[in-house]
């Protein structure tokens, strides 16, 4: 995919605060830290335009991103970041529940999962509210660099587990580009 522009709209707390728009919606979910942001500035070729940080929690709002001007990427906020203060771990459920709610437009959630720890329960969760919106999505392993060949292979197999029928994760890396033509197209399938 070609990127001509990428530009960043809006942090928004809610759904509602986004203008109305009819354009197409790709969300990126995923425990805190798990690459997100990372794998967003990846794919669109842009090193600074999503912040990235190794303190987990850095992404607490909903940040849309303009795509060629076509369609959104979207940035939820990371869940299951034990350190944050209380009153910020009890706001991603209702926040992301709330956006794969209120969101028409959304077309799948790109779900990550780190290649180095295990699906939780709040994963599972993730998992259980896509399929009950009845909202596609596409699993991802991210940092796939810090691993060896066969570690992928069990981690992808942990992933499967909580995946419920959905394909199995693409191998990604932010890092060393591993997965971002697969996930591309995987993209440009899904878009209109
Ligand atoms: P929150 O916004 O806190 O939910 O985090 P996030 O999911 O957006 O993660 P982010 O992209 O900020 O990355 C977290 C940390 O992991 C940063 O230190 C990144 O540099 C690092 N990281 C992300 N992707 C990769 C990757 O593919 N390989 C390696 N080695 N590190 C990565
Ligand atoms: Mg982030």
């Amino acid at each position: 995919m070609k990127i001509f522009s990428a530009e960043f709209i809006i942090s928004a707390a809610r759904p509602e605060q986004l203008p109305v728009d009819a354009r197409p919606q790709i969300a990126f979910a995923g425990r805190s830290n798990v690459g997100k942001s990372s794998l967003i500035n990846a794919l669109l070729h842009r090193k600074g335009l999503v912040k990235t940080s190794s303190t987990p929690g850095k992404t607490q709002l909903i940040n849309y991103f303009l795509i060629n001007e076509q369609f959104y990427f979207v940035d939820l906020p990371g869940y299951g970041y034990a350190k944050a203060p209380r009153s910020v771990v009890d706001q991603w459920a209702p926040m992301i529940e709330g956006y794969l709610k209120g969101s028409p437009h959304l077309l799948t959630v790109i779900l990550l999962f780190d290649i180095r720890r295990e699906p939780d329960a709040r994963d599972r969760r993730m998992v259980e509210w896509l399929t009950h919106y009845q909202i596609p999505l596409v699993a991802v392993l991210t940092k796939t660099d810090k691993v060896k060949r066969q570690e992928m292979a069990k981690a992808q197999k942990l992933a499967a587990a909580v995946l419920e029928g959905n394909a199995v994760p693409i191998l990604t890396s932010a890092t060393s580009g591993l997965g971002m033509k697969e996930l591309w197209s995987e993209i440009k399938r899904i878009l209109p």
